[in-house]
């Protein structure tokens, strides 16, 4: 089928579009484990970038699974699935111009590597999360890492599921030692050397 598909180029251009917004367009990825702090981090980013007048969307794990990706499970496969779809709907509104966040587990590194392909390595920023899985577990704020040890969720990462930590990631957080504040700040720094704003 592919090959009767033919990419049609129209005249508005991704350039323009972030002349208009006067800001750079990017995706800022956070990876790590359930309950390490990667949606609190990436909603007070989103909430520092929109202050600034910077035009932003922020994609996250539990939302999209509600809708666009309703019918994947947590199996290799499809998490795999669920990761590439992500890139591509970030991929899109990185060409409309926004600044993405996107909040998803993303334990497999050909994963993000993919995601990087997807959305081109200049455009993209990875922040792992990297809190221990002891202080996840003892969070435990969706009571789900309990389920898992009980036997009742299978697949569970960083329980009967395994997370591959990034090699060189751009930004690393340890929740228990960074606050959410100085998260933001580290972040926001390394964007600023990267883009323009
Ligand atoms: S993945 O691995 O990237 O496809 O996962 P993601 O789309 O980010 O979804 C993770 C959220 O789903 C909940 N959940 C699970 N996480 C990991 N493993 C299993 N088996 C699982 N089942 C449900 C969990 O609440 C994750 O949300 P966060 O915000 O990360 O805690």
């Amino acid at each position: 089928m592919e090959k009767y598909i033919i990419q049609h180029n129209f005249s508005v251009t991704k350039k323009e579009r972030s002349a208009l917004k006067n800001h750079g367009a990017f995706l800022i990825w956070f990876t790590g484990l359930s309950g390490s702090g990667k949606s609190t981090i990436a909603n007070e980013l989103e909430k520092a970038l929109f202050a600034k007048e910077i035009h932003t969307y922020l994609l996250d794990g539990d939302n999209v699974r509600k809708g666009l990706n309703n019918n994947l499970s947590f199996s290799p496969e499809d998490r795999s699935e669920n990761i590439r779809r992500i890139a591509e709907v970030a991929n899109l509104m990185i060409d409309a111009g926004l600044v993405v966040l996107a909040s998803f587990v993303s334990p497999y590194r050909e994963d993000r590597e993919n995601v990087k392909r997807i959305v081109g390595y200049n455009n993209f920023i990875e922040v792992f999360v990297n809190t221990p899985i002891e202080e996840c577990e003892r969070r435990d704020v969706k009571g789900f890492y309990a389920k898992a040890r009980a036997g009742e969720i299978k697949n569970f990462t960083g329980v009967n599921a395994p997370y591959e930590a990034p090699m060189a990631p751009d930004v690393e957080i340890d929740t228990t030692v960074v606050s959410v504040e100085e998260a933001v700040a580290l972040i926001l720094s390394v964007i600023n050397k990267r883009f323009k704003f």
